[in-house]
C-alpha cells in the first residue's frame, strides 16, 4: 500500500471510522502499516495479544511468546512500520494494532466455495461466501452472466441447479471479489428396445459444461448378469481416460482415448439381458454420477431405442445393397400389379363384345305389334303326345308372314 492510500485511509477513517476493517480472501497477502511518528521499536497486536516486535536499533523482528498467535507469527513479517502476513487463513481475521500509533485494522478473511462443487443438473447447489467474524454480513453475488443475483446471503441456495448456473460465480463485499465455479453436469443414458439375438448400444454421455470435470474413474453393472464382465474406467497418466477391460463376446467397447462419451455394445442380446444397466461416473473431487438405461426386449425387428444391427435371418440378408425382404415385396406387389392390369384388359374386353352382341340384337328386332304374338297350346299337345316336338326354327320374318296363329304341323 502506498503510503498516499494509507494516509487516504486514515482520513477516511476519520470521518466514517469503518475503513479500517480489511477484507481478504483466504491465501492472500495482507501489509498492514504502523504510521508511527516515532523511530523506535514497534510492537504489533492480534486480539490485544503481542504478535511481534520489530526491533529497531538492530532490525530485527522478535516474535510474541503465545501461543495463541503461534499460527501468525509463524509467517509474519515485520518490517520497519510494515507488518506482513502472507498466506491468510480464515483464523487470522481479528484485530490487529500497533502500539505505537495506536492504528488498528480489522482483517477479515473471506473464503467462497460451492457445496457440492460439480453438481448434477436439476438438483441442488449451495454457493458460499464465508466471512470470517461476520456472519451476517450482505455480500453481493454475481451469476456467470455477470449480473447480479437477487440474493444477497453469504449462503445461497440454487435450485434446481440449470445449465445457466454452469460457470464462475463472484461474491463481492466491499473491494474484495471471490470466484467460484460452478459445474453443472449431466450424465445422460435412454432406456433401449431390442429384438431377441439384436446388438444394441447402452448409452451413457456426460453433458457438455464450460470446464468438463476431469473424470477418474466409473463403470458399467448389471446385476442381473453376474457372468457378463463389463469394463470400468480408469484414467492415467499415458493413455487418459480409457476403458480398462477385454471385450468379450457379449460386451463390445472401444479401446481408444474417451471424452463424455462412454456407451458400449451388448453384442447377441439374450432374454436374460432385460433389465436396469447402470453407468457411474466419478469426478476428481470424489462426486459419482450414476445413470440407470432399462433393457426391453421387442417382438420384431422393428423397435425403437438404439438398435445398430438387427438380427440377421435370411429376410434381411443383403442383396445388391437391399435387403432381401425389400426384393420380395417389390416382387409381389409387381406380380399383383401384373394380374390387375390383365384382369382389367379381360373385363375390357368382354365388355366390349357384350355391347356389340346387344348392339346386333337390337338392329335385328322390329318393334313389335298385336300381331305378332303368336298363341300356341304346344305345350299341352306335346304333353299329351308324350313326346317333345322340336319346333322347326323359322327365320322372324318369315314368321311374320302367318297370319293367322296356327299351329304347327
Ligand atoms: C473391441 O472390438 C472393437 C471392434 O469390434 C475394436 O474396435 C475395439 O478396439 C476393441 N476393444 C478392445 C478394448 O479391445
Amino acid at each position: 500500500m502506498s503510503s498516499f492510500k494509507i494516509f487516504f485511509l486514515f482520513v477516511l477513517c476519520i470521518f466514517s471510522g469503518e475503513c479500517d476493517v480489511l477484507y481478504r480472501q483466504a491465501g492472500d497477502e495482507i501489509s498492514l502499516q504502523c504510521d508511527s511518528p516515532s523511530h523506535g521499536d514497534i510492537d504489533w497486536e492480534f486480539n490485544s495479544i503481542l504478535l511481534i516486535t520489530f526491533v529497531a536499533k538492530r532490525g530485527t523482528q522478535r516474535k510474541g511468546t503465545s501461543n495463541e498467535v503461534a499460527h501468525i507469527h509463524s509467517k509474519a513479517n515485520a518490517n520497519g512500520g510494515t507488518l506482513k502476513i502472507p498466506r491468510l487463513e480464515t483464523r487470522d481475521s481479528g484485530v490487529y494494532s500497533c502500539r505505537q500509533s495506536g492504528k488498528q485494522y480489522t482483517v477479515r478473511v473471506g473464503s467462497v466455495f460451492a457445496k457440492p462443487a460439480i453438481t448434477r443438473l436439476g438438483t441442488e447447489a449451495e454457493l458460499h461466501c464465508s466471512i470470517t467474524g461476520e456472519p451476517q454480513t450482505k455480500v453481493q453475488w454475481l451469476s456467470p452472466n455477470g449480473l447480479p443475483y437477487s440474493k444477497i446471503n453469504q449462503v445461497i441456495s440454487l435450485k434446481p441447479v440449470t445449465s445457466e448456473y454452469d460457470g464462475h460465480w463472484t461474491c463481492q463485499i466491499k473491494d474484495l471479489k471471490m470466484n467460484v465455479r460452478l459445474t453443472v453436469v449431466d450424465l445422460q443414458t435412454n432406456d433401449v428396445e431390442v429384438p431377441e439375438g439384436g446388438d444394441i448400444v447402452l448409452p451413457c454421455s456426460l453433458s457438455n459444461s464450460a470446464f468438463n470435470p476431469r473424470v477418474v474413474g466409473g463403470k458399467w453393472q448389471a446385476d442381473h448378469l453376474p457372468s457378463v464382465s463389463f469394463p470400468t474406467l480408469e484414467n492415467t497418466y499415458d493413455k487418459g481416460l480409457h476403458w480398462k477391460g477385454q471385450n468379450s463376446s457379449k460386451v463390445k467397447f472401444t479401446s481408444g482415448k474417451l471424452g463424455t462419451n462412454f456407451d458400449i455394445h451388448l453384442i447377441k442380446v439374450q432374454r436374460s439381458y432385460a433389465g436396469e444397466y447402470v453407468c457411474t461416473v466419478e469426478f476428481e473431487d470424489g462426486t459419482n454420477l450414476t445413470a440407470v438405461a432399462t433393457l426391453k426386449f421387442v417382438a420384431g425387428p422393428s423397435g425403437g431405442g438404439q438398435i445398430v444391427t438387427k438380427v440377421k435371418g435370411p429376410w434381411t440378408k443383403d442383396v445388391l445393397g437391399v435387403q432381401l425382404w425389400v426384393w420380395i415385396a417389390v416382387g409381389v406387389s409387381s406380380v399383383v400389379l401384373i394380374g390387375l392390369i390383365i384382369l382389367t384388359a379381360l373385363v375390357q374386353r368382354r365388355n366390349k363384345q357384350m355391347k356389340r352382341r346387344v348392339r346386333k340384337l337390337r338392329s335385328m328386332r322390329q318393334p313389335l305389334t298385336a300381331k305378332d304374338y303368336c298363341q300356341c297350346n304346344r305345350s299341352e299337345r306335346n304333353m299329351e303326345l308324350g313326346k317333345v316336338m322340336r319346333p322347326v326354327p323359322v327365320p322372324r320374318q318369315q314368321r311374320n308372314a302367318y297370319n293367322s296363329p296356327k299351329p304347327y304341323n
